[in-house]
């Protein structure tokens, strides 16, 4: 009997285990601290900042099950999926790594012997090819001698993409970050199957397929193209635990392999389809698992950066629902089948949040049907117009901005029908539309720059507020320097320093470096891995490499920090007492002003539930706790049930914060040292943010004290202006508001008598136009509503006849032209206004028997009413 997903996942990793690797749990799909990664695209990423030698960790050996998406960014697979058997947008990679450890030989060893030995994957020898980058003979050497894989079976790929070290054996994250030679191991699904060995022509076919990769990472890319060679050189590497699985299971296809099976039958049973082969299944299996994945680990639909990709991904999955026939809101029904499916690994990680993200996907199914059925039509007619076979840009544009049609889900309609869409037509509408471009802080710096860093930073403000630092790097426009003059901007980086480095959603400190003649402002404080960076201006004097500086913090706001940080452990406490137990923060920000906290809660909050909660942190503010931090192995944190998670990347040691018996949780922040610092927790709005999330925002001590006078001062100013005080107040406006709704009545009254008025006056004017009554009049300064019921008071008075009145009110021209139905055969209220905007410079329309319009060009008002009984004697004859 052949393994089960599962079972191969854990194969792999028992089989690093037995090799010494630690086994380490998947990280987020949204990589921490990488700006220049849209989202976790290998098991490598995680351990960025250790291959580049900026973090340390206890172990030299890693094994992981990383949860990836390729969609996006420099590897983006979403159009590829459904049309191959082997493409996906969400795939678990199974990896293991050296960090400075082994290299290229143990590498290549332990990948043979997982995949060759009875006792492991059991693969038959000669059905295994590999590549080498071309020059990288000591890799083809490992391959020819000592694993003894005949030479045939050893293909040597050159650089293939246009510039040295661009190949299908040469891997790189992005374009910036750790990178190297590879040796990718190919299986060979036989000669039923169409396609060649890697490097012939026919590599593109199904037969052989890459199944893992091995990545001697040696260098670190910099954004200008440049390697810069790494200090330790590592291993990396990756296979795709869905392939492999294919292979295991002796199937062509990853989409028939146990996991997709179940998971395809769940697809056809929610949407009832009745196309057992259609890709859509494929489609919509595939992406259930990226979207679910992205949700858990905090996206959410939105319209740029991750959200819209999220966005891409469920829409395009919806109208794949759609094309098998879906008949209501299918998608979110899938969750309960993948968490199934994901038994073993990743699953605890949904499970936990099931009905937030059910309740993200069916609100923005819902949404999007809405529009899809009228976009689909939208572009029917215009695929139907095609004399080429290129969709128009604007009109994929117009798909998009005006149906949310996502590009790629309009190149996918097309590509159904062998067409294809002018994408740079689209992007050039896209532009024109993006014109504000986004303000980049002004202290930007090259991530890759980090390297030449060689020393990483002590903090020393948990302690401290001053405190002694020598300078190890100074960059100035995001470039390396020795020495920085008076009046720049620059980015300092010291061996130790108190000041704290954004991160926890905590903001970065502000202060100044000082020595002698010469103070640096420090404007913002960020981190990155353990390097800390001082963004700031030299206010004067000189600052040079290897001088010693004081780093004050500006103590008054970092204490503010310090309240607020408290004051959201404490509203994470509240919210999990009052709310439910199943909140989970989605997010938070700390700064001197404010706290925000997002979570997910699937529910609206009540205002008498917000007066609990803030009663509730009140109270411990009162109790006047103390607020503590230990530093405890990872596993007692766990045993202590602090750490719940263990898809997280923590250290071996973590810093807990509690707070008397109120709070425990996970923090590396600054905070203060009893709750009675606090003094005021004020919450001064609450909302939802996207489906199933709520943010809180508050403030504290003099901040929440201010706003709770100003609310009071509001109060007090309204009650003066309405003649009452604030306990009237309410009774007040409720009277006022009953009078403006009477006053309201009585205008439009006295308005209708005053048509009824005119009307009998102008019923008086009506002539006879061959033995039709007309009535053409201009009239001062009234509103198209009352002209309208003078129209109506007439037709009734006048029984047949044709009314065609204009006033001139605020420099416009109201028209409208009124027949009876009688009339309607020889004269229609529509082509009369249609006859009269044309003169006049407007814009209105209507039915035969009523029209209105509006007209700019007043003076030649006169002339176009006299010019209507020209018009009336010819229809009358
Ligand atoms: N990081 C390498 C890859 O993704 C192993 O192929």
């Amino acid at each position: 009997m052949s393994k089960s997903t599962t079972e191969i996942r854990q194969a792999f990793l028992d089989f690093f285990y037995s090799k010494g690797h630690q086994i380490i749990s998947s990280s987020s799909l949204v990589p921490e601290n990488d700006p220049t990664l849209l989202f976790t695209n290998a098991g490598m990423n995680q351990f960025k900042d250790v291959f580049l030698g900026l973090d340390n960790r206890s172990y030299r050996r890693a094994t992981t099950s990383q949860r990836c998406v390729r969609v996006g960014g420099k590897h983006n697979d979403l159009e590829n999926v459904g049309y191959t058997t082997r493409h996906h947008t969400f795939f678990e990679m199974l990896g293991n790594f050296s960090f400075g450890d082994y290299f290229k030989h143990e590498a290549i060893l332990f990948a043979w012997e997982l995949l060759t030995e009875k006792k492991w994957f059991n693969l038959p020898k000669d059905k295994l090819w590999v590549t080498v980058y071309a020059t990288d003979d000591e890799t083809y050497d490992i391959w020819a001698k000592e694993v003894g894989l005949p030479i045939k079976q050893i293909i040597r790929i050159g650089d293939n993409k246009g510039s040295t070290y661009a190949s299908d054996n040469f891997w790189q994250m992005g374009n910036t970050g750790p990178c190297g030679p590879c040796s990718e191991i190919f299986y060979d699904h036989g000669e039923h199957i169409w396609g060649g060995p890697p490097g012939s022509l026919e590599e593109n076919g199904d037969r052989y397929t890459e199944i893992w990769n091995l990545v001697f990472i040696q260098f670190n890319r910099q954004a200008d193209g440049n390697l810069l060679v790494l200090p330790k050189p590592s291993v990396d590497t990756g296979m795709g635990l869905e392939r492999i699985a294919a292979i295991l299971q002796h199937v062509h296809s990853n989409y028939d392999i146990d996991l997709f099976k179940t998971l395809i039958s769940a697809v056809e049973e929610v949407t009832g389809s009745k196309y057992p082969n259609s890709k859509s299944l494929r489609v919509i299996a595939d992406h259930i698992r990226s979207c679910a994945f992205l949700i858990s680990d905090g996206v959410i639909p939105s319209k740029e950066g991750r959200g819209y990709i999220l966005r891409r991904i469920i829409r395009r999955a919806i109208r794949h629902g759609n094309m098998l026939g879906a008949s209501d809101t299918f998608f979110y029904k899938l969750v309960s089948p993948l968490i199934i499916n994901m038994t073993g690994s990743n699953e605890n990680h949904i499970k936990s949040q099931q009905t937030m993200i059910e309740q993200v996907l069916r609100n923005e199914e819902e949404q999007f049907a809405r529009t899809l059925k009228r976009g689909l039509m939208l572009l029917d007619n215009e695929l139907a117009k095609l004399t080429n076979d290129t969709l128009d840009g604007e009109i994929a544009f117009r798909l998009y901005d005006t149906y949310g049609f996502p590009l790629d889900l309009t190149a996918d309609i097309c590509r159904e029908r062998n067409l294809h869409v002018d994408k740079s037509g689209f992007n050039l509408e896209m532009e024109a539309q993006r014109k504000r471009a986004r303000t980049s802080s002004g202290f930007s710096i090259n991530y890759n720059n980090l390297l030449s860093v060689n020393k990483t930073t002590r903090f020393f403000g948990y302690e401290y507020l001053e405190h002694q630092g020598c300078i190890t790097a100074l960059f100035r426009d995001g470039q390396p320097v020795d020495t920085i003059f008076q009046g720049e901007e620059a980015v300092v980086v010291l061996d130790e320093t108190p000041f704290y480095g954004e991160s926890g959603g905590q903001v970065g400190d502000k202060g100044i470096l000082k020595a002698a003649s010469m103070i640096f402002k420090v404007a913002d404080t960020q981190k990155y891995g353990k390097i800390f960076f001082h963004h700031g201006k030299l206010s004067y004097g000189v600052l040079q490499l290897g001088m010693k500086v004081i780093a004050q913090v500006d103590s008054v706001r970092r204490k503010r920090i310090c309240l607020n940080h408290s004051a959201i452990h404490l509203l994470h406490a509240a919210l999990l007492q009052i709310l439910s137990k199943h909140i989970e923060q989605k997010g938070s920000l700390v700064n001197d002003h404010h706290l925000r906290f997002d979570f997910s809660y699937n529910k609206d909050i009540k205002l008498e539930q917000i007066h609990w909660i803030e009663k509730l942190v009140n109270e411990q503010i009162r109790r006047n706790l103390p607020i503590k931090t230990d530093i405890l192995k990872l596993e007692d944190a766990r045993k202590k049930g602090v750490v719940k998670l263990f898809n997280e990347k923590y250290d071996s040691h973590v810093r807990i914060l509690s707070i008397g018996d109120f709070s425990t949780e996970l923090c590396g922040g600054t905070h203060t040292s009893r709750t009675g610092d606090i003094g005021l927790f004020h919450i001064i709005s609450e909302f939802s943010t996207a489906a199933g999330i709520r943010r809180i925002e508050a403030l504290t001590a003099e901040e929440a004290l201010e706003s709770l006078h100003q609310k009071n001062d509001i109060v007090k100013y309204i009650a003066k202006l309405v003649k009452g005080d604030s306990q009237t107040l309410i009774d007040k406006i409720r009277v006022m508001q009953e009078r403006y709704q009477q006053l309201k009545k009585d205008l439009k009254q006295l308005k209708n008598q005053q048509a009824i008025q005119k009307s009998t006056f102008l019923s008086s004017k009506v002539r006879d136009i061959n033995g039709v009554q007309v009535l053409v009049s201009q009239l001062n300064s009234s509103e198209p509503e009352i002209l309208r019921t003078i129209v109506d008071n007439l037709k009734n008075q006048l029984e047949s006849a044709v009314i065609i009145l204009a006033s001139v009110l605020n420099g416009k021209i109201n028209l409208i032209a009124g027949v009876t139905k009688d009339l309607i055969n020889l004269v229609k209220a529509n082509d009369i206004i249609a006859y009269l905007v044309k003169q006049v410079n407007g814009k209105g329309g209507g039915h035969p028997e009523m029209a209105q319009a509006n007209g700019k060009n007043i003076s030649a008002l006169p002339a176009a009413l006299s010019s209507i009984d020209a018009i009336l004697v010819e229809k009358f004859k």
